[in-house]
C-alpha cells in the first residue's frame, strides 16, 4: 500500500472509532437522563408551593439522581446524600478522602441552584472501625482502661475528619448534621452508651464536634439530628442535652427531627416538640421524613394522604422556626423502608394521594388532583 494511502486509511479508522465512541457516550448519558419521563404538563411543583414556608428537600443517592431526575428538578429545592457523605463514604481508609461520589450529588445541587444539606459528620454507624482503633489495631472502645493517649488519638481523628470534609464542601453545603443519633433509647441515660464516640471521649464528643465544625466553616448552620426526639420518651433528655451545650456556648444552630413515622403516630407530640425546641432558640429542620403504611388499598393510601396533609399543615403553622422539610427519598421504588410505602410517589414514580394532599393542605387530595389535572 502506498504510504499516503495507508495514512488515509488510518485516519478514517480513527475518525470512525471516535465517532462510534462519542455516539455511544451520548446515547448512554441520554438514556440515563431520560430514565424517567417528564411529568405531564400542569403538574404543580412542591418547591413553588412551599417557597414562602421552607425548603423542600429530598434524600438522593447515586442511582436516584438519574432515575428520579425529573421529579428532583420539578419539586425539590434542597438535597441530602442518603449515604454518600457519611464517614464510610468519605474516609473509608484513614487519611484517604474520596469525594468523587459525593461530588456527583453536591455538584447537581450546585449546578441546579439547590441547597445542599450535609449528612453526617459524627455518628456511631456507617463509620469505619479504624476511627476507634489504637496503633496496634485494638478497639479502644472495648478496652477496660482507656488511656489519655487513646483519647487524644480519637479526638484528633474526629477533628481531622470534620476539618477535611467541611473545608472541602465550604460554600457548597449550607447546613450540616454535625452529630447524628447520640441520644439513648434507654430512659436511664441521656446519651447512647454503645456509641464508640461516647465510650472513648465521653459526653464531650458533642462539644468537640460542634466547636470544630464552627471553627472550620463559620457560615455553616450546625444541626443536631436524631430520630424519635419528638416523642415523650426522648424529648426531655434531648432538650437537656441541647440546653447544656447551649449553656456552655457551644455553637449549635438547629435541631433535625428525622420524622421516620407511620400513619397514626401522634402529631400532637410533634407539635409539643416543635414548641420546645423553638423555645431553645433553635432552628428546626425536618430532615428525613417518610410516613409508612402497609395498607396500599385505596383506603390505606387515602389515610396516608390525610396524615401527610395534617403533617404539612403543622409544618406550615410553625414555618417561622421550621426552615426545611426533607423527605427521605422520592418514590417507593427507592426507599430504605421498601415494605412501608412511605413516600409521595409510588413504585412507578407516579404521584400518590399523599402527594396531592400536600399540594394544598386546606383541601382534600381529591380536590387538589382534580384542580390540577382537570379530572
Ligand atoms: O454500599 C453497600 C454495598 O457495597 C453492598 O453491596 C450492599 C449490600 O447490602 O450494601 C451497601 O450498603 C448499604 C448502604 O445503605 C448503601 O446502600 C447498607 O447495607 C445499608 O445498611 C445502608 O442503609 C442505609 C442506612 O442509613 C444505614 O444505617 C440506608 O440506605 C439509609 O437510608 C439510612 O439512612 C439513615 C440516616 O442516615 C440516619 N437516620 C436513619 C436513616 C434510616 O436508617
Amino acid at each position: 500500500m502506498p504510504k499516503n494511502k495507508g495514512k488515509l486509511v488510518c485516519m478514517v479508522v480513527v475518525f470512525v472509532l471516535a465517532l462510534t465512541l462519542s455516539v455511544g457516550c451520548f446515547t448512554r448519558s441520554n438514556a440515563e437522563a431520560d430514565d424517567q419521563p417528564a411529568p405531564p404538563p400542569g403538574m404543580p411543583s412542591l418547591k413553588e408551593i412551599y417557597k414562602d414556608y421552607f425548603e423542600i428537600g429530598a434524600a438522593v443517592n447515586l442511582s436516584t439522581i438519574n432515575t428520579h431526575r425529573s421529579l428532583i428538578d420539578l419539586h425539590f429545592s434542597s438535597l441530602t446524600a442518603e449515604n454518600e457523605m457519611k464517614p464510610e463514604g468519605l474516609q473509608r481508609t484513614e487519611g484517604r478522602f474520596s469525594f468523587q461520589i459525593a461530588d456527583r450529588i453536591v455538584n447537581l445541587a450546585v449546578d441546579q441552584g439547590l441547597k445542599m444539606r450535609g449528612h453526617t459528620l459524627v455518628w456511631h454507624a456507617q463509620t469505619p472501625g479504624w476511627f476507634f482503633q489504637d496503633k496496634n489495631g485494638n478497639r479502644i472502645d472495648q478496652k477496660a482502661v482507656i488511656t489519655e493517649e487513646d483519647r487524644q488519638l480519637v479526638r484528633e481523628r474526629l477533628e481531622s475528619h470534620i476539618e477535611n470534609v467541611m473545608q472541602y464542601y465550604a460554600g457548597k453545603v449550607y447546613a450540616w448534621d454535625v452529630v447524628n443519633e447520640a441520644i439513648s433509647d434507654d430512659g436511664r441515660y441521656i446519651l447512647r452508651q454503645d456509641s464508640p464516640w461516647f465510650r472513648i471521649l465521653g459526653e464531650e464528643f458533642l462539644e468537640i464536634a460542634f466547636r470544630k465544625a464552627h471553627e472550620v466553616d463559620p457560615d455553616a448552620k450546625l444541626f443536631y439530628n436524631d430520630y424519635n426526639i419528638e416523642r415523650p420518651y426522648k424529648l426531655n433528655r434531648t432538650i437537656q442535652m441541647l440546653q447544656s451545650l447551649l449553656d456552655k456556648g457551644v455553637p449549635i444552630h438547629g435541631v433535625g427531627i428525622q420524622g421516620h413515622w407511620s400513619v397514626g403516630d401522634s402529631l400532637a407530640e410533634v407539635e409539643q416538640a416543635i414548641k420546645k425546641y423553638a423555645e431553645l432558640g433553635l432552628e428546626i429542620h425536618i430532615t428525613e421524613l417518610d410516613i409508612g403504611t402497609r395498607d396500599i388499598s385505596a383506603q390505606g393510601l387515602a389515610r396516608q394522604a390525610e396524615y401527610y396533609r395534617q403533617a404539612f399543615a403543622l409544618f406550615k403553622k410553625y414555618s417561622d422556626v421550621i426552615t426545611s422539610v426533607t423527605l427521605w427519598g422520592i418514590s417507593d421504588a427507592a426507599t430504605w423502608r421498601p415494605n412501608d410505602n412511605p413516600l409521595l410517589f409510588d413504585k412507578n414514580r407516579e404521584p400518590k394521594p399523599a402527594f396531592w394532599a400536600i399540594v394544598d393542605t386546606d383541601k382534600s387530595w381529591e380536590e387538589n388532583k382534580a384542580y390540577y389535572l382537570g379530572e
